[in-house]
């Protein structure tokens, strides 16, 4: 039976759309059914329309609590069945209920070499740091801000005269090739993660993923 995969998102939707080329093309080993945003003018949203996939909208202004927004989250999510949710630049801290409702199911990318700079602006922290590298990392979500198991990292050089965006670009570029990787990698079953330790074809994975190489 096909995979199916729910996206969450917030914005502009870039790495949706990178995962949606790769589900077209045959290579995300999946479809995507759902994606979900918690802001209206999402422009995910917009991408999801146009290619036909199923939307919804929930809007986490009109909820009081985390909680009430995470239990209607979940519900929506429950209801398409995914084998995977894929959160690409979901801007809203999950509660650890939602994340041990669907513990194992749950991937994230984050635009830093985790562990490394977890939290908000990544590359600016990189740059204050003088980090000769910076860079992307898929990871497995826990109840840990950016703290699950990584899957997936791939470096990037950081240049000098580079600033926060000019950085933010070159690894956006990076995350639209590697989170399609990631996602395939979970939905042909080759990752495991079993009693805190994550495996990809029966091998443990290195703490900060696996080195992800330029094939082409
Ligand atoms: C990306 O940089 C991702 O790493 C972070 O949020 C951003 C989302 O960008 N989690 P986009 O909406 O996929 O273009």
């Amino acid at each position: 039976m096909t995979k199916r995969v729910a996206v969450l998102l917030s914005g502009r939707g870039s790495n949706f759309q990178s995962l949606l080329t790769a589900s077209l093309e045959g290579s995300l080993g999946g479809e995507i059914s759902l994606v979900v945003s918690n802001r209206p003018g999402a422009g995910g949203l917009t991408i999801a329309q146009h290619a036909g996939i199923e939307t919804a909208l929930i809007d986490h202004q009109r909820y009081t609590t985390r909680e009430a927004f995470d239990q209607d989250l979940g519900g929506v999510v429950d209801s398409a069945q995914p084998d995977l949710i894929v959160l690409a630049g979901f801007m809203r801290i999950l509660t650890p209920k939602f994340v041990a409702r669907f513990a194992g199911r749950l991937m994230n990318i984050h635009p830093s070499l985790l562990p490394l700079y977890p939290g908000l602006h990544t590359h600016q922290r990189a740059l204050d740091n003088g980090d000769s590298h910076a860079g992307a990392t898929v990871h497995y979500v826990t109840g840990e801000l950016d703290g699950g198991p990584p899957v997936l990292q791939a470096r990037v050089p950081v240049n000098s005269g580079d600033n926060a965006d000019t950085l933010a670009g070159r690894v956006l570029e990076i995350e639209h090739r590697i989170y399609p990787v990631a996602v395939n990698w979970h939905l042909t079953d080759r990752l495991t993660w079993q009693d805190g330790n994550l495996l990809k074809d029966g091998l443990p994975v290195p703490p900060s993923g696996e080195l992800w190489e330029d094939a082409s």
